[in-house]
């Protein structure tokens, strides 16, 4: 896994823009896969500079979200695909057919999971796949006790994580569905690169944890401990409780220019 702490997520977030565009150039019709929350904003702020000053061109690039809610449509303001028409895809220059986030409001669910993994698969998987972390260890929305090779499926969420994404519902935690689509663990796993971001003091202890703890299920995140080509991308705030934290400043610090795109 490479660590980069940076001082601000902004920084955080031009790095793993360059990683992005970068990916981009060598393969023009990349597939990225996507994540909503409050962390990914400021890279999809960006990215969507890198789009208006600079003609970064999304015109043949895939996208695949990690997750939506049930029982929420498409254009229900706190859906993850309005999330996602809101602060990207409305700003960029990606096709509307080649944006993809699972549907919450499908009759079959099963038949929708299934179907989005089938989808991944028929584009040859996922390029480049941007992930958040819950306070709990979640990755998508693979809550604690997550198979570490589960697949896109149901699952229900936890006290937990229906209160800190609360603040994205007016009505408040009644409002937050109780179950949602999500990749699983193993669909994560596949993807050839994974950029993980998390900001704030809030992170930090279980970014410890996901980092430096022991691989297990009740850290869903920790799985990307075994995935061979992982970039952490945390602020100071996030990064603070890290044993190695010194260490990976210096790997940083000392990487060779090459390898620095
Ligand atoms: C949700 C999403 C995750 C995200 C997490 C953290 O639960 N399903 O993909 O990583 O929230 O959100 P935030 O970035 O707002 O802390």
């Amino acid at each position: 896994m490479e660590v980069i702490i940076s001082p601000t997520p902004e920084e955080s977030a031009r790095l793993g823009a360059d990683i992005i565009a970068y990916a981009m150039k060598i393969k023009p019709n990349v597939v990225l896969g996507l994540a909503t929350g409050g962390t990914p904003v400021c890279l999809y702020d960006e990215l969507i500079r890198r789009r208006r000053d600079e003609q970064l061109d999304f015109a043949g690039v895939t996208s695949f979200n990690l997750d939506e809610y049930i029982g929420l449509p498409g254009d229900h303001p706190c859906s993850y695909r309005h999330f996602m028409q809101e602060h990207l895809f409305n700003k960029i220059n990606m096709k509307p057919e080649r944006t993809h986030v699972p549907d919450g409001m499908a009759v079959n669910i099963d038949q929708e999971c299934l179907a989005y993994e089938h989808k991944i698969h028929a584009v040859g998987g996922i390029d480049v796949q941007v992930l958040g972390i819950g306070t709990d260890g979640h990755i998508a929305f693979n809550e604690p006790g997550s198979s570490l090779g589960s697949r896109t499926r149901i699952k229900t969420l936890t006290q937990k994580t229906r209160e800190d994404n609360a603040r994205f519902f007016e009505g408040g935690i009644d409002e937050v569905p109780r179950h949602c689509i999500t990749m699983g663990v193993g669909t994560i796993m596949e993807c050839r690169k994974l950029l993980l971001f998390a900001f704030g003091e809030g992170k930090a202890e279980i970014i410890a944890k996901a980092v430096e703890g022991p691989m297990t299920a009740m850290v869903p995140a920790s799985a990307l401990q075994m995935h061979q080509d992982v970039v952490i991308l945390v602020d100071e705030a996030a990064g603070s409780k890290l044993k190695l934290h010194d260490y990976y400043n210096h790997i940083y610090a000392n990487k060779p220019a090459w390898q620095k795109s």
